[in-house]
């Protein structure tokens, strides 16, 4: 048995087995930046999204690579709304400032390193590229055709006949600076967050994105010249580019070839976490491991627990599309305010869309069961009595668990003191059979649920968004009390993310500040 079920039991448990380093506090003032800087490396303008809204494409190109990072990581404004997070003071300080970016990111840390081998054919000379989200830039780090390089690290699997891929990478220190041990579950979710944005970004545009997860882990991060024990090589991204013909681009590998320039680093001193550091080992990607087709099938989500189906009315068609909610997309921190209900169409068109939402690795099989259950604690919707239920995404329906109000509960076991979760409309509930999934394609199998449940996530802002609504995920709650509430404490199921629904208090106090 692996490490990873050991880390997945300690996250589990650690509101009431807390986790080492105990008592850890923060350095704030010698914490790490929010990107990666490359001091020595020169950064390329990316030119100005198209414009006029999301149309079909036959393929990626410049312009529109360009608008999918900007909506994604790039920054498309100042936060500066009134809200109930500890960090409200300093907002108006510009060095301590909250700039807002289309994916949600545990602490608002965003650590995922977005790299681009550039192959032949493609707008740019070929190299490998660093993307600066607060110059929406491009950095060249290293010139040269290194597509080949990514292709045997995949194992000429997934992707074979592309040209261009992103990849993406996690320095664990932009994260662990705060979550120490706890850093690897958050930044598995952050993944999935960010290729989760890109998945709605293409599909809006008639295009496909499919995450790879497993290759050889090493060898690409000694192609980004990242220390490989310091940072996680989570996902490449083969992109459909215009112009591709299959198979015509292949790079030769060039045996060996590695990024030298460095990212400074801000923190003076930095700390490394042996829970961190073992799960990273852990959970290495290696492309002969991949999973055969179907070996997930033996962690397929349950059929629906609780009582009979009370069938839900179709979702509400949402009155924004998806790239516009994207920009929209914002955490409620502390806003909910119940005094307008959410209606039973809203929750069904945030469950329908988080329920038909999949990670779409190279580890699924198309059509393949879903490894996601989803809960739904109603505090207020209309024409649906407060309860906890589980959603029958089949039968489009609830199914009551336990009846009854969950506001004291869900307010009991929440560790942070910036939401009211009573005063949410419904807190949607995630879950994953962390043990099966593990056993069926063995550790690495820790990141692609992390990426299910953030893609989840991003799902639930976006759709959130979309219909006007307030949300906020959080995995600050007490993991085994929802576990014992829903009567999954003798399984391997296990409530990963709560994600709260709701309307905001009207007119709330905020300072437009678009910048993108
Ligand atoms: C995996 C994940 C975990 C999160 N956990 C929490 C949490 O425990 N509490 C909370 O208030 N927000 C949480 N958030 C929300 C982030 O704090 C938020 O996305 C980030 O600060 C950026 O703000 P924005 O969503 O308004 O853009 C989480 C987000 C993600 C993606």
């Amino acid at each position: 048995m692996g490490y990873a079920h050991d880390y997945a039991s300690a996250i589990m448990y650690r509101g009431r087995v807390p986790m080492e380093p105990v008592d850890f506090v923060p350095d704030w003032a010698d914490r790490p930046r929010k990107a990666k800087y490359y001091p020595g490396a020169e950064t390329l303008p990316l030119p100005d999204p198209e414009a006029g809204g999301p149309r079909p494409a036959a393929g990626f190109t410049l312009p529109l690579l360009s608008g999918m990072l900007q909506d994604s990581y790039g920054l498309t404004g100042r936060r500066l709304g009134v809200q109930a997070n500890t960090d409200l003071a300093a907002l108006p300080h510009y060095t301590q400032a909250n700039w807002s970016r289309g994916t949600a990111s545990g602490g608002g840390l965003y650590p995922v390193g977005v790299y681009w081998a550039a192959g032949a054919g493609g707008p740019l000379a070929p190299g490998l590229y660093h993307y600066a989200p607060h110059q929406h830039g491009l950095r060249r780090l290293l010139a040269g055709d290194v597509t080949g390089d990514v292709r045997e690290a995949l194992g000429h699997g997934p992707g074979e006949g592309s040209s261009q891929y992103l990849v993406l990478s996690v320095k664990y220190w932009q994260n662990s600076f705060k979550y120490n041990s706890f850093s690897f579950h958050a930044v598995s979710m952050d993944v999935g967050a960010l290729v989760q944005t890109w998945r709605l970004w293409a599909r809006a545009h008639g295009l496909r994105i499919a995450p790879a997860l497993w290759f050889d882990e090493e060898r690409l991060a000694r192609l980004l010249g990242v220390a490989p024990e310091e940072e996680g090589v989570f996902a490449v991204l083969p992109l459909e580019w215009e112009g591709d013909a299959a198979g015509s681009a292949a790079g030769t590998p060039s045996a060996g070839a590695g990024v030298r320039h460095r990212d400074a680093e801000r923190s003076r001193t930095v700390l490394a976490f042996e829970t961190l550091e073992r799960i990273h080992a852990a959970t290495l990607g290696r492309a002969g491991d991949r999973p055969a087709p179907g070996a997930l099938d033996a962690a397929a989500a349950y059929p629906p627990r609780g009582g009979r189906p009370v069938p839900l009315p179709a979702p509400a068609a949402p009155p924004m599309g998806e790239a516009a909610a994207l920009r929209a997309r914002r955490s409620s921190f502390g806003r909910f305010d119940a005094t307008r209900a959410v209606t039973a169409e809203q929750l069904a068109a945030a469950l329908a869309d988080c329920a038909a939402t999949r990670p779409g690795s190279e580890a699924e099989r198309p059509g393949g069961p879903p490894l996601t259950s989803l809960y739904a604690f109603v505090n207020h919707v209309e024409g649906i009595e407060p309860g906890s239920y589980a959603y029958d995404a089949e039968a489009h329906a609830l199914r009551l668990v336990v009846p009854g109000p969950p506001g004291p509960f869900l307010q009991a076991n929440y560790f942070l003191s910036n939401y009211n979760l009573e005063q949410a409309g419904a807190v949607l509930v995630p879950t994953v059979r962390t043990t099966a999934v593990i056993d069926a394609v063995g550790d690495r199998g820790y990141r692609l649920m992390g990426a299910a449940v953030g893609a989840i996530a991003q799902t639930f802002y976006t759709t959130a968004a979309a219909h006007g609504l307030g949300a906020g995920v959080a995995l600050g709650f007490d993991n085994v009390s929802y576990a014992e509430r829903l009567g999954l404490a003798d399984t391997d199921e296990a409530p990963l993310l709560i994600m709260l629904l709701g309307h905001e208090r009207p007119r709330p106090a905020d300072f437009r500040h678009e910048i993108a």
